[in-house]
């Protein structure tokens, strides 16, 4: 990236400059592992995380006895693969504690994802989780460039979703100063960081969007602001999109991962040097790539369905839970004993099926982004046209664009789909500030289809 923000950026608090390797004195003792020490590490916590479902949770007992097996035929990481998976449809089917493996009495907290359909997923910390995930959010934290004496703005929602006060308590474990604003009042939040100058900001990439479209209504220039670094995950978001907002707003982006089954944020993270895929943070959580039709163990650097065993989760342990987050394992970089995943674009459930085709939100958004003449705004709607699947693309003009930018854009972007996907769409090219703007999670995709 420029050099305005990137590696020659200003000095960060407690030395160095934003961008630079962590210094090793400020790796905490899990970084400091080699590989063969965090092997060795996860098998033991692994067998000890299977007996200790095995033996509290009625679910696993169940499962594991009609699968034949017992936790201590775990005697490799290997053996992992001879275990039952576990699928949302259990948490819903336990509803909603029934999948906790400690007395309530010892549940400090808990959360709930919401789900589009049903019930919702409800997960739970004993103390030790939730000091835990404050580890594993601070160490996040410091990846992406955060020290102790930043100010951190938290626009996750704060509530029964884990990303605010999963970010929350992280960034005070980092020793930073938190701003907890939460989601919503997006006017007031751009005041915040006026006022307030904090270095980072935690927030879904598509509220981000929505906050540098405030920034330029109250016209200001977002380049401005004290950020310096954007923590984005919750949501799927392109190198595209990447570059859309650095450029935006001068500052690096890089991204966090995490579920609620698994924890919340911080299971896995981007290092702001490196920014190439996300380092599982494997000595809490052991991932897998599935085949996500045989349910295969596939090959590192293979691509498939990503499955998360925790290794220290007290509460609610999961085993080889089915996240249907679509990417591959890499060796580590930036933390060499650590795997990487390649940065997450899609979900199966989020597999469009277009006339055989499929496609991801993600490959419209890249294509989206590199148009001339259109914001970074768009939407998918799927219809039905006789017995053909029909597929509308909005995308919103850039403010000033004319009809004929308009249209051209219209036409580039159903060119690119139909070149780089392979299907035929209908683009629509909108005015300016008229679809839908994220608050937080943003669904793109509305199906019409059954309707
Ligand atoms: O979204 C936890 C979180 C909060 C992660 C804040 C990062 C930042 P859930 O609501 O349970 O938890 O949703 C989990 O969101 O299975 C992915 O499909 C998606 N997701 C989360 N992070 C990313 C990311 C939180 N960095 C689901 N890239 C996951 C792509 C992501 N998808």
């Amino acid at each position: 990236m420029s050099s305005a923000s990137g590696l020659t950026g200003p000095a960060a608090p407690g030395g160095g400059r934003l961008g630079d390797p962590l210094p090793g004195e400020l790796l905490d003792d899990g970084e400091r592992l080699t590989r063969e020490q965090l092997r060795e590490l996860q098998l033991e916590r692994l067998r000890a995380t299977l007996r200790h479902a095995y033996d509290n949770v009625e679910l696993y007992r169940r499962k594991f006895d009609d699968a034949g097996v017992k936790p201590d035929d775990c005697r490799s990481l290997a053996d992992l693969s001879r275990f039952p998976f576990t699928t949302k449809a259990d948490l819903r089917d336990t509803y909603p504690f029934g999948m906790f493996a400690v007395p309530m009495s010892e549940v400090r907290r808990v959360h709930a994802s919401s789900g589009t359909t049903g019930r919702p997923t409800v997960v739970g910390y004993t103390e030790n989780d939730l000091s835990v995930w404050a580890d594993v959010v601070a160490r996040s934290i410091r990846a992406a460039g955060g020290r102790p004496g930043h100010k951190v703005h938290v626009s996750y929602g704060y509530g029964l979703f884990t990303g605010g006060l999963g970010a929350h308590y992280g960034a005070e474990r980092a020793g930073c100063t938190v701003i907890p604003a939460s989601g919503g009042m997006t006017a007031r939040q751009v005041q915040i960081i006026q006022d307030f100058e904090p270095e980072i900001i935690m927030v879904t990439p598509s509220y981000m969007l929505t906050l540098l479209d405030e920034f330029e209504r109250q016209g200001l220039d977002p380049r401005d602001s004290s950020l310096k670094v954007g923590i984005f995950g919750a949501e799927p978001w392109t190198e595209a999109m990447r570059r859309e907002i650095e450029e935006r707003l001068d500052i690096h982006a890089v991204d966090i991962y995490g579920l609620s089954e698994v924890m919340g944020p911080g299971v896995a993270q981007e290092c702001v040097e490196t920014k190439d895929g996300l380092h599982v943070w494997e000595d809490h959580f052991l991932p897998e790539v599935v085949d996500p039709i045989t349910d295969e163990v596939m090959a590192e650097g293979d691509s498939g369905e990503l499955v998360f065993t925790s290794l220290t989760k007290e509460a609610l342990p999961i085993i080889r839970y089915r996240t249907r987050d679509l990417t591959r394992l890499l060796p580590g970089t930036a933390r060499p004993a650590f795997r990487r995943i390649e940065k997450i674009t899609g979900r199966c459930d989020d597999m469009i099926i277009l006339r055989g085709v499929n496609v991801f939100p993600s490959q419209i958004e890249e294509i989206v982004l590199r148009t001339p003449g259109v914001a970074p705004h768009f939407q998918v709607q799927l219809s039905r046209r006789g017995r053909m699947d029909h597929m509308v693309v909005q995308v919103e003009a850039r403010p000033g664009a004319g009809p004929e930018q308009r249209e051209a854009a219209a036409r580039t972007i159903a060119q690119g789909v139909k070149d780089g996907v392979g299907v035929t769409v209908e683009v629509t090219v909108v005015d300016p500030e008229t679809l839908e703007r994220s608050l937080g999670k943003l669904r793109r995709v509305k199906d019409l289809r059954e309707q």
